[in-house]
């Protein structure tokens, strides 16, 4: 399956795709895990996404467009991915629907997370993640490490996001309202999309999203 998830910073795009992925077989590819690797690396890529990041703006089309399609033409993504935080406005919708289609491939299903903002604020309060890996994702309270500040997974020391203070998160919400949200509507042209609440606990949204993907692949 071809799939995107969308919802605003913090909605658990992350949390769940790590589980979808694994359920369905398929990569698990997050633009903003592309960059946070790049910032540890210290890349010139890393450099010019971090300017933007801090300020919880969107890093410029041209070259999120160009990594992600680089992703996704690794071998492993040849039969299906799950997007995260890829598209994040119409004119990336725009271009991701030219790559496929120039590969003869289309998106089965966009998966939309609905969360109040308000839980989205704490859950983003809490997030903590680890050094070695951004995709092993903790909350303080939530989903709390079995030592604190150290990751279950792997034993990497776990830090809050650089972009999660207050100021950055009220600015990335206003950007996924004005720009990211667009893109439900342009999707919903297209028949695509699926919206689930992703309140209640981590395994109980996993339930709601598989089945909720199940549905929209039977109706094909
Ligand atoms: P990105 O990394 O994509 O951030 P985001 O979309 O803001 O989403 P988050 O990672 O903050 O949240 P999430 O929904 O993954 O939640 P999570 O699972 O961690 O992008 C960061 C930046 O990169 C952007 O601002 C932009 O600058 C740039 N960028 C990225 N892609 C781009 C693009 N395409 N174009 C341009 N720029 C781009 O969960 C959050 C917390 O909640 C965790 O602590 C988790 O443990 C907890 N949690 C999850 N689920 C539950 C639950 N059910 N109950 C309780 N707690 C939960």
């Amino acid at each position: 399956m071809r799939i995107v998830l969308v919802g605003p910073p913090g909605a658990g795009k992350g949390t769940q795709a790590a589980f979808l992925a694994k359920n369905l077989s398929i990569p698990h590819i997050s633009t903003g895990d592309l960059f946070r690797a790049n910032i540890s690396q210290q890349t010139e890529l890393g450099k010019l996404a971090k300017s933007f990041m801090d300020k919880g703006e969107l890093v410029p089309d041209e070259v999120t467009i160009a990594m992600a399609k680089d992703r996704m033409e690794q071998p492993d993504a040849a039969s299906g991915f799950l997007l995260d935080g890829f598209p994040r406005n119409v004119s990336q919708a725009e271009a991701l629907d030219e790559m496929l289609t120039s590969e003869g491939m289309k998106l089965d299903a966009v998966l939309d997370l609905e969360v109040p903002e308000d839980e989205v604020v704490k859950r983003i309060a809490g997030r903590r993640i680890c050094r070695n890996d951004s995709s092993h994702v903790f909350h303080v309270s939530y989903k709390a490490p079995k030592d604190e500040g150290v990751c279950d997974v792997c034993g990497g020391e776990l830090y809050q996001r650089d972009d999660d203070s207050e100021e950055t998160v009220r600015k990335r919400l206003e950007v996924y309202h004005t720009q990211t949200e667009p893109i439900i509507d342009y999707y919903k042209a297209q028949g695509l999309v699926v919206t689930i609440s992703a309140l209640g606990k981590v395994e109980e949204v996993t339930v709601r999203a598989m089945e909720a993907l199940k549905r929209k692949d039977d109706d094909k």
